[in-house]
């Protein structure tokens, strides 16, 4: 593996990532590859060997950062003609992005898209054997290659895809063009790997997918989510199952009887509504109805009437009128979301909503964006707000980013709670009586 004579014995990687929690697990096996061929991450870009930019396509505003990043790195690679570039993700998979970057930024070494991420070392050996550059995105899926090493950020708590790909097509959305469709996991694996981790001290798992309730409808014989939910509670010292993202169109009782019945899954349901007006749902491809997804949110109330719901929610998908705005809004308010992620709609070539006509001009979506963000924060605060003076069961995750003397963790709703306790309990389920409620945090002192 050391074949450049310009080689210093340990070499060493930086990896940036945009975008969701799949990027994020795309970089933990990249890094987990790199590691065993025996490169050392490091946190800062400078002095490092190769430096890996995992891109995100979903919003516009995540390729404008690849592209100045990538000015910075130019200026690296001209002082430091080894450092080795590699550019991988969402947005490498569009053709006519790759072709951009191979044109306006020729000094990037390696090029490769969401469906080859495992054969990197491949790819990084060629760059550094032959001295030459690599581009390979692959149009389709391939099956699913397990087995990768995951180099995982955390030791208490991990993400576990359990399927990849997305069928639904809703018309705003890149995902499906780049990380093509539902292909899910065996359970066996999913079992396997998670046994794995609780081995190795893991408390908590996040079961990971774009549509996590269309689970199992491809293998044979069918699982359905639920069953997986119910076969993964009964892992042995396993303390917390959550998983996301459930499509409202699809989330059946039984997943919501299974939350309520496995000891070990979460009360947090993730259950993005994107807006509020059947107008736009139905020129979103969503597939509900503003009464279908309501009587689902007090379906779920009334079983679990504790149960954080948080979602997704856009402003500005062409076409939106003030009224349908306004809809989106009053839902808002109804549901009282224990938070939500708001976004901008933003135009995505190859998308159908791109090529729709009536695009709404960028003041107004950002007018609309303040006026949602407002409604979501009141109703974030108002929830925290019943914690106070509660006692809560907190899985310690860390220190607390606020203050080193502090430790921090979440609530089974997912809530954050920074607070004074034993470090200790770090990876440990503790009590924790609440003392305040902030707008986007809980805090509190270990009993
Ligand atoms: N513009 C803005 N937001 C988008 N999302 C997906 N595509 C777009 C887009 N083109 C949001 C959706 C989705 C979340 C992950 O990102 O709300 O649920
Ligand atoms: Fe995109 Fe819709 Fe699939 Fe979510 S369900 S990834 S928003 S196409």
């Amino acid at each position: 593996m050391r074949c450049c004579n310009k080689d210093k014995i340990e070499k060493t990687f930086f990896i940036e990532t945009w975008g969701c929690q799949m990027n994020e697990e795309d970089s933990e096996k990249l890094s987990g590859m790199l590691k065993k061929m025996g490169y050392i991450r490091t946190e800062s870009k400078i002095n490092a060997d190769l430096i890996i930019l995992n891109t995100c396509c979903v919003r516009e505003n995540a390729e404008l950062k690849v592209y100045g990043h990538l000015g910075a790195l130019k200026k690296m690679k001209r002082e430091n003609p080894n450092l080795i570039i590699a550019l991988c993700g969402c947005m490498m998979q569009q053709k006519h992005m790759a072709e951009n970057i191979i044109k306006k930024f020729p000094f990037v070494d390696i090029i490769f898209g969401t469906h080859n991420a495992y054969k990197f070392p491949q790819y990084l050996n060629t760059v550094r054997q032959e001295n030459s550059s690599v581009v390979e995105i692959q149009d389709r899926e391939t099956g699913i290659v397990e087995g990768i090493p995951i180099d995982r950020e955390s030791t208490v708590k991990a993400f576990v895809t359990i399927m990849y790909g997305c069928n639904n097509f809703c018309t705003y959305c890149i995902v499906p063009y780049v990380r093509g469709r539902e292909r899910s996991r065996n359970p066996v694996n999913i079992e396997d790997e998670i046994k794995d981790l609780v081995s190795k001290g893991y408390k908590e798992i996040t079961l990971l997918g774009q549509n996590v309730n269309s689970y199992g409808k491809d293998l044979v014989p069918k699982v359905k989510f639920s069953q997986l939910l119910r076969r993964i509670n009964g892992i042995e010292g396993l303390d917390r199952i959550r998983f996301m993202t459930s499509h409202p169109k699809d989330l059946t009782e039984d997943v919501i009887d299974a939350v309520l019945e496995c000891d070990k899954v979460c009360e947090q349901i993730h259950l993005p509504v994107q807006s509020g007006s059947n107008n736009i749902l139905k020129r979103m491809n969503r597939n509900y109805s503003k009464e279908q997804y309501l009587e689902l949110i007090y379906k779920i109330r009334k079983k679990i009437p504790e149960a954080a719901i948080t979602t997704d929610i856009m402003v500005g998908f062409p076409g939106e009128s003030e009224e349908d705005f306004e809809e989106t809004l009053n839902l808002a308010k109804e549901v009282e979301y224990d938070s939500a992620f708001t976004f901008i709609y933003s135009r995505r070539k190859g998308t159908p909503a791109d090529k729709l006509e009536e695009q709404v001009p960028e003041n107004i979506k950002h007018e609309r964006f303040n006026r949602l963000v407002e409604v979501v924060n009141e109703s974030s605060a108002k929830k925290n707000k019943v914690y106070e003076g509660k006692i809560e069961e907190i899985l310690v995750e860390g220190l607390s980013k606020n203050n080193s003397a502090k430790l921090m963790g979440r609530t089974r709703t997912g809530k954050l709670v920074n607070f004074q306790g034993d470090v200790d309990s770090i990876g440990r389920l503790v009590k924790v009586r609440i003392s305040k409620a902030h707008s986007f945090s809980l805090s509190g002192k270990q009993i």
